[in-house]
């Protein structure tokens, strides 16, 4: 589901940057109920007139609808990528969280991988997840291996 085929559009050149945008917005729109061009260029660490272009052409390719006064709504087509992409990040997070990795530590390091994976990379790191949460001795033996060799 989290690799659906997308429309010709939305996989060409620019896709990692729109699937950013995507996941700031939804981000933005859950946590103050608008996304606004000035937000998003402040969480992407853009040029707002950067921000604006950008938003216009995900407009044109029916990502999401950019109203000057109302800011920036998903479609359901953007709805769909940015959420396939925050569950990518949650898994990711919550793996790392397991060794004692708090999510500020790993948050640049999430946004770089959260791009480059399949759905079977996304179920095998899930289900590593679950695995080390019930075996708690595995996973400390697999911490103190990270802490000695680091
Ligand atoms: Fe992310």
């Amino acid at each position: 589901m989290d690799d659906a085929p997308r429309s010709e559009d939305t996989l060409k050149r620019g896709t990692r940057a729109r699937e950013d945008y995507l996941e700031s917005i939804l981000n933005l729109i859950e946590e103050k109920g608008y996304a606004r061009v000035v937000d998003i260029a402040q969480n992407l660490n853009i040029a707002q007139a950067s921000v604006t272009g950008m938003i216009q052409r995900m407009d044109s390719d029916g990502l999401v609808s950019y109203e000057k006064y109302r800011g920036v709504i998903l479609t359901s087509e953007g709805e769909k990528i940015a959420r396939a992409i925050i569950k990518r990040h949650k898994s990711l997070a919550k793996f790392f969280n397991l060794f004692g990795m708090d999510d500020e530590d790993t948050y640049q390091d999430i946004e770089g991988i959260e791009h480059h994976m399949s759905s079977t990379t996304l179920k095998t790191i899930q289900a590593l997840t679950d695995e080390l949460e019930r075996q708690p001795a595995l996973l400390a033996r697999v911490k103190a291996r990270v802490s000695k060799e680091s």
